[in-house]
């Protein structure tokens, strides 16, 4: 009951999800999402963030890549992409193309098209 309200809440498909949002301003002062990413990423590249959620790092790859590069961020959580599409459309980032699919089917990206992928918390 408790679960599925806080689920329903957070709009949320797991608790590990809600959980990873919960510490998200931890993890911020901590790890900030840059100083992770930095050292892979570069301006101009297309990066794949598999298991995005609401945008946590595909922000902050958007960030790194600039308006040259673009980061395909997918999650098979609908809800999620939703809001990561709110997110980018408030931010003004272009850059940014969001797919709600699972990371097992990404027809929508050309072959060897990717120079970088990251994928945390995905199952
Ligand atoms: C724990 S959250 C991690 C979010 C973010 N990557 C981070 O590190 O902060 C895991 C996310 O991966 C998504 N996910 C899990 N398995 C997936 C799959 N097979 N394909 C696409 N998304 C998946 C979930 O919907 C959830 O939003």
């Amino acid at each position: 009951m408790i679960r599925k309200l806080v689920l329903k809440l957070w709009e949320a498909d797991t608790v590990v999800s809600v959980v990873f949002t919960l510490l998200y301003p931890i993890v911020r002062v901590f790890a900030p999402p840059k100083k992770l990413i930095g050292p892979y990423v570069k301006n101009g590249q297309v990066v794949a963030d598999l298991g995005c959620a609401t945008g946590y790092y595909a922000i902050a790859l958007a960030d790194s890549v600039g308006t040259e590069g673009k980061v395909y961020a997918v999650d098979k959580n609908k809800k999620s992409i939703r809001l990561l599409e709110k997110k980018a459309e408030k931010g003004g980032y272009r850059n940014i193309e969001a797919h709600a699919s699972s990371a097992a089917d990404l027809g929508f990206i050309e072959d060897q098209s990717v120079d970088f992928v990251f994928a945390s918390g995905l199952l």
